[in-house]
């Protein structure tokens, strides 16, 4: 055993502070930051602290089975791999080596639409199910040609962002004049390509000029029309959004990096499920740095989670092994989770495992 592998961290949170030493302040604030006063930041994980598991005992837990399925797949765990862009900021191999973490975890991998590494490359890397996030693009036509390029590769589902019609503030982006890696997907396509780092985030001028901020629920039957993958709705935490025609419905807030003051996702996700009413899975993402908080979330309806941050954390410290590790992690504290709570399988996680603040007045 080498010295790093006897010094392996033990959670999330040790992660973060090897992901902390091992970046620069422009790569490691790009990816830990949030929007403008960051309360929102702080609440997605705040919230998870708020909610006091109920276990019972003298269960049987001999056997324990994460396993749950998602669009007719079985996956071995419900924590799924969230879009985040510009994995080369965190590791020369980005994505790539990301996807082969979750694939030797049997985690399904969602490849975000800012990817450090070109859609097909990342599909050879190994063999996954995997899932293909998308901004809607001022120019159609770039949006449409990474969909149908992504469908070829064999990526199962898309999810389709809405919470990103202009990009949040992000301080410490604006201040570090953050410049983004390219992946190349975007060559030949077009013409705009803002290096200019002399003031302010070069991501957020880069945004402002492609994202298109007139994306609205009509748009939805376009991307049905351009392709068969099943399609989610990625950044909804309000009832009023939840409206039917979709695949599937993910509670997020994209990591406290858009709307500061928005809701906690643990706090938003009962009221999306309660409107959902059962018809399509309602995933959450934001916050999630413990195998319990995946228990929670599992306990107030979600089907699956996705984290962000924890995996690039991983990968920035230790790159593949520790990406996956970081699931790997996770995976094994939701075992002791749900082995303490009387919880043999995910189906067996019940809203009744949970007390939330509501719950006490
Ligand atoms: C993101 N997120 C994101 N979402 C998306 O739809 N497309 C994207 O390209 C990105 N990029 C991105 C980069 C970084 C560095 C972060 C931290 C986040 C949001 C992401 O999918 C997810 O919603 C959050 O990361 C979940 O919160 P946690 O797990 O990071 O707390």
């Amino acid at each position: 055993m080498t010295e790093m592998e006897d010094n392996l961290p033990v959670n999330v949170r040790e992660y973060q502070e090897l992901a902390k030493k091992a970046l620069p302040k422009m790569a490691y604030d790009y990816i830990n930051g949030g929007a403008e006063d960051e309360h929102t930041l702080r609440e997605n994980i705040a919230a998870y602290t708020r909610i006091i598991l109920r276990p019972r005992v003298l269960v049987d837990v001999s056997k324990i089975d994460m396993s749950t399925t998602l669009l007719g797949y079985t996956m071995r765990s419900p924590i799924i791999v969230a879009p985040t862009g510009g994995h080369k900021l965190a590791h020369p191999e980005g994505e790539k080596a990301t996807a082969r973490a979750a694939a030797s975890c049997n985690a399904i991998m969602v490849l975000s639409f800012s990817s450090s590494c070109k859609i097909e490359d990342v599909a050879s890397s190994c063999n996954a199910i995997r899932f293909y996030q998308l901004y809607v693009y001022k120019n159609r036509n770039v949006s449409a040609t990474l969909v149908r390029r992504a469908e070829s590769c064999g990526f199962k589902a898309l999810l389709l962002t809405v919470d990103t019609p202009m990009l949040g503030r992000r301080e410490a982006d604006i201040r570090n004049k953050m410049v983004f890696p390219r992946s190349g997907n975007l060559e030949g396509l077009m013409t705009t390509d803002d290096h200019d780092t002399t003031n302010g985030s070069q991501l957020e001028r880069f945004a402002r000029a492609t994202l298109d901020p007139s994306l609205s629920w009509k748009d939805i039957e376009w991307l049905k029309s351009i392709t068969s993958m099943p399609i989610f709705l990625k950044g909804i935490v309000t009832a009023e959004d939840v409206e039917a025609g979709v695949a599937g419905v993910i509670v997020s807030n994209h990591g406290a990096r858009q709307l500061d003051y928005a809701p906690a996702t643990i706090a938003a996700l009962e009221e999306v499920v309660r409107a959902v009413a059962g018809a399509v899975p309602v995933l959450v993402d934001g916050g999630i740095r413990r195998g319990t908080d995946v228990f929670k979330a599992l306990a107030l309806g979600a089907r699956a989670v996705m984290v962000g941050r924890p995996v690039f954390f991983g990968l920035a410290a230790r790159g593949e092994a520790g990406a996956r590790h970081v699931i790997e992690m996770l995976n094994g504290e939701l075992e002791v989770a749900m082995a303490l709570c009387g919880c043999r399988s995910v189906g067996e996680i019940t809203r009744s495992h949970v007390m939330t603040e509501g719950d006490r007045i």
